[in-house]
């Protein structure tokens, strides 16, 4: 599952070219919005992964946008589930992803070492190369987790 935060469409345009780019691995994947999930949902997803657009003031206050990190405080416990997250921005996204991976964590998350950050100018190219390490590090993950 890819959920994802967005306000004026890029990271909306990014979940989707990764859910597209998963599906055509051979894997299922969808993609919503925080606020538009059922916690049955979450349940039946194996792995999620977190976009958002970045917030703040070009060289202060940069983070993951509010919106996102209120959507993570809301999310039902996500029982070790591998997660993966990415960004979009305009200039630099700074220690967003750090904060965002953290903020997973406390609601149950596992995060896998692989962020995506996406500028916008740079559009949907580097997509393909994160979800190539997007799924290894989730078929780790899940084999560490069954034994
Ligand atoms: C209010 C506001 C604040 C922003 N602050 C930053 C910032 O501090 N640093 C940055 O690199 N981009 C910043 N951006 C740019 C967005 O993060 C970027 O355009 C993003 O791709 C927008 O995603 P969206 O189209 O899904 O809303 C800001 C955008 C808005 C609207």
């Amino acid at each position: 599952m890819v959920l994802y935060e967005s306000r004026r469409g890029f990271t909306l345009m990014v979940a989707q070219a990764i859910r597209d780019e998963i599906r055509e691995a051979g894997r299922q994947a969808t993609c919503a919005a925080f606020g538009t999930v059922d916690a049955g949902t979450y349940a039946a997803s194996d792995a999620l992964i977190v976009g958002t657009w970045i917030e703040g003031m070009i060289v202060i206050k940069v983070r993951p946008a509010d919106a996102a990190m209120a959507g993570i405080e809301a999310l039902p416990d996500l029982e070790g589930r591998p997660t993966a997250v990415f960004c979009t921005f305009d200039v630099s996204p700074s220690d967003a992803l750090e904060r965002m991976a953290n903020a997973l964590r406390t609601r149950g998350a596992r995060p896998v070492p692989v962020r995506g950050e996406f500028k916008r100018r740079k559009k949907l190219e580097a997509v393909p190369a994160f979800v190539d390490r997007v799924l290894p590090a989730f078929e780790d993950a899940l084999a560490e987790a069954t034994g």
